[in-house]
């Protein structure tokens, strides 16, 4: 979500409580920042932010981390935050840093909500749910951690379907139409969720967990 750059972004970002400067430096030290044993869910590519703000109100005894890519949504979703959030850290960086940033085991759940389509072939490498972010997100998430993915787009899920049983994760839930299943009971919607159901489009979702072998 590449957005017309506010004025003094880059000042904006720098100066936001909330934001982790060099969150490479942070890589194994993150459950020592948030200073308590609470675990940590992390939501990539956060857009605008809504998600993560949501989901700190409902779980105030889970920690968040939010990685976005682009200053331009980084800094919109710093309007959510007006005061400092204890239970917050948010990242401006690129996914497929993630080895760089989180140490084997440190996430204990993964958020990818409306993650770019990609609908080329050429370019499935970069969707986030492609072999090569699976890899990564086996690493960092704890054996019994889970990756939650939701999407309008129905190719790209069955896209990553498909990435996930033949890699080795275990579906343990999906849904076609999400809002009119039993999980749209703790849903938070985020700002795409919000616009794509608004005009009827069914919202797909699963949850996944590494098979152990
Ligand atoms: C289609 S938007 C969805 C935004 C938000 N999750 C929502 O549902 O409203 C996808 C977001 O993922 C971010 N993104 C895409 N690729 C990324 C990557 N490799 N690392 C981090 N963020 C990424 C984009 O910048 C954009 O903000």
């Amino acid at each position: 979500m590449r957005l017309r750059g506010v004025k003094n972004q880059a000042e904006k970002i720098r100066a936001h409580a909330l934001v982790i400067d060099n969150p490479t430096a942070m890589k194994g030290q993150w459950q020592q920042f948030f200073d308590n044993n609470n675990p940590i869910w992390l939501e990539i590519g956060i857009g605008l932010g809504g998600f993560i703000a949501g989901m700190q109100q409902a779980y105030p005894h889970i920690n968040f981390v939010g990685l976005e890519k682009y200053s331009s949504a980084l800094v919109r979703t710093l309007r959510n935050f007006p005061a400092a959030v204890a239970n917050v850290a948010l990242c401006r960086d690129d996914a497929a840093n993630l080895t760089e940033i989180f140490d084997t085991g440190e996430i204990d759940r993964l958020f990818l909500n409306f993650s770019d389509p990609w609908p080329k072939k050429r370019h499935a490498k970069r969707r986030l749910t492609h072999r090569n972010f699976l890899i990564m997100y086996a690493n960092m998430l704890d054996p019994a951690g889970e990756i939650h993915f939701k999407t309008d787009n129905q190719g790209l899920f069955e896209f990553s379907l498909q990435e996930l049983v033949e890699n080795n994760w275990e579906i343990l839930y999906k849904t076609y139409d999400l809002h009119n299943s039993s999980e749209v009971e703790n849903n938070i919607m985020t700002e795409y969720e919000k616009k794509f159901s608004d005009q009827g489009v069914p919202i797909c979702k699963l949850i996944a967990r590494r098979i152990i072998i």
